[in-house]
């Protein structure tokens, strides 16, 4: 049988792709390969060329790239039922609810099931909605992320190119504490007070009507990877409790054991009204949802129905997804691998003065670049180099191009990922970072 790959020449997929395509290659030209094949952390291009994936495919397969057991359970499922519509239940749905709720954090015993993330964060407005009728306002943090349907793009950063605003809803963005950057005089603990203080004011000043929610994630993934100090997220439950809100945590970048916990939630001591979840739990397959309290009110019939958003086979793919994280104890992996490659990052910071932070927890590991430690100045083209030359010697690394400063290299491999490869991505990491302070000190 002839396989697509072989079909398509190297240099033709480019042109081939402008003339099909709707949509530009994300993230732009460089780094942009036809990938034929994926197993665990290692994926191959249509040259025949091996990469170790650092990026999980924009950090989806915590289990790595086609884990057999996941294949097997998808496959069998075909066999059985591909496709049920939202009226009728399938075995494998139910399995799968009782499945992701027996590793949610405590008291979030009720799921909802959708296939992508962003629909699984409109999933969570809406049930916030239904439960507090006559809200009519979703608080957002700055630099947040929370998806590209019309309603998670106006809820994420301000895009730069955002056409779609007439279709968009509108969200309040509030200010977030800043760990590396804090306003100017502050600790962290102090900035984050301060937002505290600002977002209580934008609640009882700033918005006409009742707020419903507000939602945020826990670490910031795209927005630059933003973490908080302890007392933003204490601070921002009690100020739920105090003014009725729901406290949303977005998840779908750090749940499934990113973090070296199931939950960032549980990694920070958060305790949310709602977590939605999404990228690992399907095993390389279309899954997301939104865990909740039984004590809050459940969607009515209509409210919240998509044909395929109960899809069988990525229930089954999702279910043996979940089995295997926790057979696997990856969470344990994320955090053993996540000390092993921060130690090595702090100890590779000593030496090169571009790497202006080290951070993690877990296997949600970056760097910011900057050019100057004292200014924290970034270094958007020292970056894009870095990501550049890995590339060429097979380490495929992250970039953050979406709302902060084009300077951070993202280390975000399958949690399972063997030792070796870790080490070698950090060791071509280390090379290339090396070679580009020398070129750009030039
Ligand atoms: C925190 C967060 N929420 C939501 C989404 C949207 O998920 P999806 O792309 O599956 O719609 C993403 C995707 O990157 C994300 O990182």
């Amino acid at each position: 049988m002839t396989h697509a790959a072989d079909t398509i020449s190297p240099g033709q997929v480019a042109e081939r792709g402008r003339r099909a395509l709707l949509h530009e290659p994300a993230g732009g030209d460089p780094g942009k390969l036809t990938l034929v094949r994926a197993r665990g952390s290692l994926v191959w291009d249509d040259q025949g060329r091996e990469y170790i994936d650092c990026t999980a495919q924009a950090w989806s397969n915590n289990l790595g790239a086609n884990d057999p057991r996941v294949i097997a359970a998808a496959e069998a499922q075909l066999h059985r039922i591909t496709h049920a519509r939202p009226t009728f239940h399938t075995p494998v749905l139910l399995e799968l609810a009782e499945a992701v709720v027996a590793v949610a954090p405590d008291g979030l015993d009720r799921v909802g099931f959708t296939l992508h993330g962003s629909m699984a964060v409109e999933m969570a407005f809406k049930l916030a909605l239904r439960n507090r009728p006559g809200a009519q306002h979703i608080i957002t943090l700055q630099d947040a992320y929370h998806g590209r349907s019309l309603a998670t793009m106006a809820a994420s950063w301000p895009h730069p190119n955002n056409v779609f605003g007439p279709l968009q809803p509108r969200f309040t963005r509030v200010a977030r504490p800043d760990l590396y950057r804090p306003r100017a005089g502050l600790t962290p603990e102090a900035d984050a007070d301060l937002c505290l203080g600002l977002l209580r004011d934008t609640i009882d000043k700033g918005i006409d009507g009742e707020v419903a929610a507000i939602v945020y994630e826990p670490i910031q993934g795209n927005g630059g990877h933003n973490e908080y100090p302890d007392n933003w997220h204490r601070g921002l439950r009690q100020l739920c409790d105090e003014y009725g809100i729901l406290l949303i945590a977005d998840e779908v970048q750090t749940g499934f054991g990113r973090t070296g916990t199931m939950w960032a939630c549980q990694y920070y001591g958060i305790e949310p009204d709602m977590i939605v979840f999404g990228k690992g739990v399907g095993g390389g397959f279309p899954l997301a949802g939104v865990l909740a309290k039984a004590e809050h009110a459940r969607f009515v019939a209509g409210d919240d129905q998509l044909t395929f958003g109960q899809f069988p086979v990525a229930m089954a793919a999702g279910l043996a997804t979940v089995r295997a994280i926790l057979a696997d104890d990856l969470p344990a992996r994320a955090a053993e691998h996540g000390h092993y490659a921060t130690r090595r990052l702090l100890d590779m910071q000593q030496r090169h003065p571009l790497i202006g932070d080290v951070r993690c927890p877990g296997l949600m590991v970056s760097l910011e670049l900057v050019r100057d430690r004292q200014t924290k100045e970034p270094a958007p083209q020292e970056t894009t180099e870095v990501f550049r030359r890995a590339l060429e010697r097979g380490v495929i690394l992250g970039e953050s191009r979406y709302g902060g400063r084009g300077n951070l290299i993202k280390v975000k491999p399958p949690l399972d990922i063997e030792r070796d490869q870790l080490a070698r991505a950090l060791d071509v990491l280390e090379d290339v970072i090396g070679e580009v302070e020398k070129e750009f000190a030039r």
